[in-house]
């Protein structure tokens, strides 16, 4: 299956969906930059998360900065406890994650890399916080930290977002946003970099009620994943236990993609308890408590929060569109993304140029643009143009032929089926609206 990842890795950057970051000067490892089908890719999974959550009464938006006063992470923990353990390797100088090494290498103290018995260092705890400096004098009282998650920017701002919404427990606050974390390890493409995209939502809860509003939690995220195109089959459940458990939470779940390389964790469900604003009142000396009217009484919410990555989404979903397929003997590479998730919604072809077919198909090309990412396309035989657009995942290719010109229909091709129907181009936007909802997985279609 690692066979995939290089496909899915190689389509990528030949498709300009993701590129190698400072690729000319050799590269920055944990870094990768998002070409124009990349961009529209994440956009669209962020703004499909972003919907999910503000459309609700009870869920307000945030944008907090990235950098932030250092005591907020103080008060979160990350300065004492947002480690990983580090060995090193004394004969070949590599370095990696003590807890990532299999139980046979620890015993026998065996680089993974040299492959030397006997060569690793005690391990030591290494914090994975990237420092900077404010102001232009670099020293100790000038250090702040990249935010390692972007969950202290909503806790730190609960009451003024509370306030001015003039919203009652419970609800919640979203935020998408850069996050960065010095990785011993980064691997995988695009599941474990130094700096990528979280979309977090605290959801601020009676104290008491937390349990039931995780479980609550739980259930929509899981549905979330269905509806960005997740089938059921590649996810799972991988329930925290014992030292497993972060320093802040009372329980906590991850949702799990089968990558091609193993299952692998997407999103983070942690009930936090009242963790984090007891700490942050206790490090800033201000109250962070909620007026309960009907009790009269001030009181801490608990916190249950969502927290998954951009990144990783995009590339669970990457994994889950490549599909190869014989067609009439040739192979068929296609990205049968949700059409919703998808970079770009449709093509629009004039079947040759000429007999005004250009002009027909630029128009409709234009009014399509209005409401979604539209290519327009007309080099080429229609069976390659139709390819190119399965390779990159377009669900429906528009083609403008004669009969367009006698009675103003078009056909759509779907790109899963390749089924081909004639439509009147005047209900475009209907049509692709109602299609875009009836999309069904082609494997949960089938069965
Ligand atoms: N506020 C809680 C929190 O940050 P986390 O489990 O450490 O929890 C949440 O991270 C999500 O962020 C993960 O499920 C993953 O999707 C994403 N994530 C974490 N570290 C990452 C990394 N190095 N590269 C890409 N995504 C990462």
């Amino acid at each position: 299956m690692a066979d995939v990842m290089e496909k899915l890795v190689s389509l990528c950057k030949r498709k300009g969906f993701v590129f190698q970051s400072s690729e000319i000067y050799g590269g920055l490892n944990g870094c990768w930059d998002y070409g124009p089908l990349g961009v529209e890719l994440l956009r669209n999974i962020k703004e499909l998360w972003w919907r999910a959550m503000t459309s609700r009464e009870d869920i307000e938006g945030l944008d907090s900065s990235i950098l932030m006063h250092p005591r907020v992470w103080e008060a979160s923990g990350h300065v004492e406890n947002f480690t990983d353990p580090l060995v090193d390797c004394r004969q070949c100088k590599a370095r990696f994650r003590e807890d990532l090494l299999t139980d046979d290498q620890r015993t026998a103290g065996q680089c993974p890399v040299c492959g030397k018995r006997e060569v690793l260092t005690e391990p030591r705890a290494f914090n994975l916080m990237f420092k900077t400096f404010v102001g232009p004098v670099a020293d100790d009282s000038a250090r702040v930290f990249l935010r390692p998650e972007t969950a202290q920017g909503i806790f730190v701002n609960f009451l003024n977002v509370q306030t001015a919404m003039r919203q009652k427990l419970p609800f919640g606050i979203a935020q998408v946003g850069k996050a960065f974390r010095n990785e011993i390890n980064t691997r995988n493409f695009l599941f474990r970099t130094r700096e990528f995209e979280q979309m977090e939502m605290q959801f601020f809860v009676m104290p008491g009620t937390d349990a039931e509003w995780f479980a609550y939690w739980r259930q929509e995220r899981w549905d979330w994943f269905r509806q960005i195109g997740l089938p059921e089959k590649r996810l799972s459940w991988h329930e925290h236990l014992g030292d497993e458990l972060a320093h802040y939470a009372r329980a906590a779940f991850d949702v799990q993609y089968e990558f091609p390389f193993g299952p692998g964790e997407i999103e983070g469900i942690h009930n936090r308890g009242n963790f984090d604003l007891s700490q942050h009142e206790k490090v800033s000396g201000k109250a962070l408590r909620y007026f309960d009217e009907q009790s009269r009484a001030k009181v801490l919410p608990c916190v249950v929060e969502t927290s998954i990555g951009a990144s990783r989404t995009l590339m669970a979903c990457l994994a889950e569109a490549y599909h190869e397929e014989q067609v009439k003997g040739e192979n068929r590479v296609v990205m049968r993304f949700h059409p919703r998730v998808a970079p770009i919604k449709a093509a629009v072809l004039p079947l040759v140029k000429r007999d005004g077919m250009p002009d027909i198909a630029r128009q409709i090309a234009a009014t399509l643009r209005r409401r979604y990412a539209v290519f327009y396309d007309e080099g080429g035989a229609i069976g390659r143009r139709y390819r190119r657009m399965d390779e990159v995942g377009t669900p429906f290719c528009i083609t403008v032929d004669s009969q367009t010109l006698s009675d103003d229909t078009v056909t759509v091709r779907e790109r899963d089926s390749m089924a081909q129907e004639r439509v009147a181009a005047e209900g475009l936007g209907a049509f692709l609206e109602g299609r875009m909802d009836a999309w069904q997985h082609p494997d949960e279609a089938a069965a």
